[in-house]
């Protein structure tokens, strides 16, 4: 072969690997581990990226294929909620263009209901804050092309001491099927020592024998390890307590979410809570951190700030497509902490599989001052030789075409850069 004949070879033969399909969730695991096979990857890319306790998809609800997105009260509002809060919001989501972006879920959390049930038995939206009660909202909500979540909790009261819904599960199913609501985040206040395993799943029953398709979010602040048990009942699972508007919060939290990343998948989804960003409790980088390692994480996006007052930093962030085009990543692998260096580790590489097989890197600076982080190829599962394009997706530009064997960046104090590495192959034929 002439010099000439070899340089097209080479150029014919750089191989952007094959795309797969993952829109079946069957053929997940079987797509997945066929992907793990590919050169580009060392064989140490099945056990950084384990996907192998991931369960079987059996509630079957249809729901959750990627990651939920919306807004939620509670964060911003606790208990200060009323239908006007409601539906600004809703309109806000529209208006601010969040609504097209995926942020679908307008979800009403605690202190919605009156302290009693009626003579009934059913719950009763409060009257002084909800006069038009919650069919209303749902339809209102619905009009704009958005889906209403509802609170309720699987022991006797709420966590704000409204009525819970244990042994109602039926009835109050029935209830919001009726108003037409999309989602329910179950709550485990009071719930009588009962073991999470046996309260979760009656309502898992009841929404289901509703014949409506009603995500349903479970909230037992990890106390019996859900990941564990929780895909065959929820869409998703918290396996933390609760996050409050602090540093040390979301950095706790990201962290002991870590620990159950093979479990997570289609249908069936890690929550590490809400989004604090906007609230103010934590730095511009501080919260790009906080948004960027949720959504590597494949965690829920749940917005927990006033949408009806943003910010142009707040918008910035929880608008950004690219970030959220991870979270959203069709083939659906948690990414999680594959290496740190530095003092109590606080140089942090975190990083994920992604359809096409790409990845997302997230180089997360913990430390008190700027610091220079590196990636190695070794870390990421990736052959060493293998030739890389590094997007980076807060600059939203391309910054090296060709990174071999390992990538460093400059990141300052609490920030977090997240990339999309795709890498490429030279084939060897032409040798
Ligand atoms: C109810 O469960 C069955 C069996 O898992 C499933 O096929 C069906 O889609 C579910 N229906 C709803 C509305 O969630
Ligand atoms: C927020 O969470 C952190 C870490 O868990 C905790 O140390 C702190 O006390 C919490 N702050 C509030 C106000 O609850
Ligand atoms: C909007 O947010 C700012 C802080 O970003 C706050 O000072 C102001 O009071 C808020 N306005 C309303 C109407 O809530």
């Amino acid at each position: 072969m002439t010099k000439q004949k070899i340089r097209n070879a080479l150029l014919v033969h750089l191989v952007i690997l094959f795309f797969f399909s993952t829109s079946v969730v069957s053929a997940r695991v079987v797509s997945l581990l066929q992907n793990y096979g590919n050169p580009i990857f060392r064989s140490n890319f099945h056990s950084i990226y384990d996907t192998s306790k991931y369960g079987v998809f059996q509630l079957s609800n249809g729901l959750g294929k990627t990651p939920q997105m919306g807004w939620n009260s509670w964060n911003f509002f606790a208990c200060n909620i009323n239908e006007m809060v409601i539906k600004e919001t809703a309109d806000a989501l529209v208006s601010t263009g969040l609504a097209d972006l995926g942020y679908v879920y307008v979800n009403i959390d605690d202190c919605w209901s009156s302290v009693t049930r009626n003579l009934k038995g059913q719950l009763v939206p409060d009257h002084k804050t909800f006069p038009s009660g919650i069919k209303a909202l749902a339809d209102y909500v619905h009009g704009k092309g958005l889906k209403l979540g509802i609170y309720s909790d699987a022991g006797v009261f709420t966590c704000q001491v409204r009525p819970g819904s244990i042994f109602h599960e039926t009835d109050d199913a029935d209830l919001f099927a009726s108003w037409g609501v999309d989602y329910l985040k179950y709550d485990n206040c009071y719930n009588l020592g009962i073991p999470p395993k046996e309260r979760y799943p009656p309502m898992r029953d009841a929404l289901n024998a509703t014949g409506q398709k009603i995500f349903y979010s479970l909230c037992e602040w990890g106390v019996e390890d859900p990941a564990l048990w929780a895909d065959k009942v929820g869409n998703s699972w918290r396996t933390t307590g609760d996050i409050n508007d602090s540093w040390a919060s979301m950095t706790t939290i990201a962290d002991l979410n870590d620990k159950w990343a093979a479990y997570a998948g289609p249908g069936g989804w890690n929550d590490p809570d809400m989004l604090e960003v906007g609230n103010g409790g934590m730095t511009y980088q501080e919260y790009r951190a906080h948004f960027s390692i949720w959504a590597l994480a494949k965690a829920p996006l749940l917005i927990g700030c006033d949408v009806r007052n943003l910010t142009a930093e707040t918008l910035e962030i929880l608008s950004n497509k690219e970030v959220i085009a991870i979270n959203q990543d069709s083939l659906g692998v948690q990414g999680r902490k594959v290496q740190v260096s530095g003092a109590d580790g606080c140089r942090q590489v975190w990083a994920g599989p992604l359809s096409g097989n790409r990845l997302a890197v997230a180089l997360w600076n913990r430390c008190s001052k700027v610091a220079t982080i590196t990636a190695s190829w070794e870390a990421l599962g990736l052959e060493s030789g293998v030739h890389v394009s590094v997007r980076d997706l807060w600059q939203h530009k391309v910054v090296t075409g060709d990174a071999v064997s390992s990538f460093s960046a400059r990141v300052d104090i609490h920030d977090c850069q997240l990339y999309i590495f795709a890498p490429f192959t030279v084939s060897h034929s032409v040798e």
